[in-house]
């Protein structure tokens, strides 16, 4: 496994690659874990596999967040290179951002709604360094979680609107065995908070049941703020359920598939979750 720190080497390493076929992208911002893996193991179709570790500032709201971030460079290579990676790409920030910088990429609308309400600057900053990614390394196609229901929505759309030549595909999210998503921030939560976590899960499970059973939009938000009030150590952030091609919000009784996004924080932690429902 190639590990490349410059845009130089890892252009090199692409190139050399190109002969042996297809490459399949993973972006991550490193601390993997088996929902990163999954990622792997979908590009893993193509035969090289480029993955990114990058903690990217520009989409953090707060320095003590990017701060705190974990950063587990050498347990990651292990994990990447267990799993057949061909290289990795590990830049500085100065490598992405250079000096003078003043470009941004942002899905005007997608960005501004639903987590982007709560989180602003948010998707911009990812838009921004996907693209960055995308044209440093060229992929044929890139895996992104479906966890990161409104982050895939806006790769998805910016793709599309520039005509990246690249082809996105969603995974299914990797649970812990209590149901709560995997995500690098567990691992912040204190042990009361970590037992209090999968209410996320709960609660998009209830409103599943109650869209399944016929019942209203309005109805299903209605059950996912009451379960999440019944978790004390919970303070909901944003619940909506919307549209999954269009992301206009859903109302009244669906006639087809509906994504669920919910967002919560725990002490500092904030987490997401999310669900596709087809009633
Ligand atoms: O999903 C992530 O880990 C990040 O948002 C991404 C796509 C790597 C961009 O920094």
């Amino acid at each position: 496994m190639q590990i490349c720190r410059t845009i130089a080497d890892i252009r090199a390493a692409v190139a050399d690659m190109r002969a042996a076929g297809t490459i399949g992208l993973v972006t991550t911002m490193g601390a993997l874990h088996a929902g990163h893996m999954a990622l792997v193991n979908a590009a893993s179709t193509h035969p090289n596999v480029v993955a990114t570790i990058f903690v990217n500032p520009t989409q953090f709201g707060n320095a003590s967040d990017l701060d705190t971030y974990p950063r587990t460079e050498e347990a990651d290579l292990a994990l990447l290179e267990q799993a057949g990676v061909t290289a990795v790409f590990i830049p500085s920030v100065d490598e992405i951002y250079p000096e003078g910088e003043e470009t941004i990429v942002e899905t005007t609308h997608l960005a501004q709604v639903f987590h982007g309400l709560v989180r602003p600057g948010h998707y911009r900053g990812v838009a921004t360094v996907v693209t960055k990614l995308f044209n440093i390394i060229g992929p044929d196609a890139a895996y992104f979680g479906e966890k990161d229901y409104q982050q895939l929505a806006v790769i998805r759309t910016m793709v599309r609107d520039l005509h990246t030549p690249v082809t996105i595909h969603g995974v299914p999210t990797v649970r812990e065995a209590d149901g709560l998503a995997m995500s690098s921030r567990n691992v912040r939560l204190p042990p009361a908070d970590r037992a209090a976590a999968p209410i996320l899960i709960a609660s998009l499970t209830a409103a599943e049941a109650l869209l399944k059973s016929g019942e209203t939009v309005e109805a299903a938000i209605d059950a996912i703020v009451a379960t999440i009030t019944t978790e004390p150590l919970a303070t909901l952030g944003a619940v909506d359920i919307v549209d999954p091609t269009t992301f206009a919000p859903a109302t009244g009784i669906p006639t087809g598939p509906v994504g669920i996004m919910i967002s919560a924080s725990f002490g500092d932690v904030m987490l997401i979750d999310q669900k596709e429902v087809t009633p």
